[in-house]
């Protein structure tokens, strides 16, 4: 599974959805599931600092924006391969809920890369734990946000769920923020 926490208007969905259309067109299984409440930043508290966008509401994609992304969603699926086959699916609300709920359905998933894009503390550091048992190896866990004095939430969880030491972080020099992580060390 390909995992996205955080989608906003669903840029990042958007163009994973065209890679595996490009690189892996006919793998089927390889189903995308994006996360967001759509109404903004949700469960901010003080490990996340003082930044003005730090705040419960900051990156609102407004009211029933999900219907529009599952349209947008849907065109680019459309473009590629065995396009007649679902391989998406937009969680709507606080994700530090709507995981478990979600993975209770689906306890066959396995974690491919997720990407987080929260930017706070409080749903990072739950998904992160729900998401261990589904980890392998290879599993790759990329943030948005590592490192940043403007939302030092999304560090601080990854610490206190697995700890920085157990992480092999790698970084694009063309990118400031954007790093990754397998999880040889996380799974043990
Ligand atoms: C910086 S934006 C994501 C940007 C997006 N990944 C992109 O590539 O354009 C952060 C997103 O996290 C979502 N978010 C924050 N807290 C959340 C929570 N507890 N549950 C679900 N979504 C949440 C917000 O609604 C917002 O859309």
């Amino acid at each position: 599974m390909l995992m996205e926490f955080g989608t906003c208007y669903g840029r990042t969905a958007a163009l994973l959805t065209n890679l595996r259309g490009m690189f892996e067109p006919f793998n089927f299984t390889r189903k995308l599931i994006v996360f967001d409440t759509f109404s903004g930043l949700c469960g901010t508290n003080e490990k996340d600092g003082s930044d003005r966008l730090a705040a419960d509401g900051a990156y609102s994609a407004g009211d029933g924006y999900e219907r529009h992304l599952e349209e947008v969603l849907s065109y680019h699926e459309s473009e590629a391969p065995i396009a007649h086959r679902k391989k998406f699916e937009i969680v709507k609300g606080d994700a530090a809920k709507s995981i478990t709920a979600y993975l209770a359905e689906h306890p066959e998933t396995i974690v491919a890369m997720a990407y987080f894009d929260f930017d706070i503390y409080g749903p990072t550091k739950a998904c992160l734990e729900a998401l261990r048992p589904h980890l392998t190896k290879t599993s790759v866990l990329a943030f948005d946000e590592l490192n940043c004095p403007e939302y030092p939430g999304e560090t601080t969880a990854l610490s206190e769920v697995f700890g920085l030491g157990k992480c092999s972080l790698k970084r694009s020099p063309f990118s400031p923020w954007m790093s990754y992580t397998t999880c040889e060390s996380i799974v043990g």
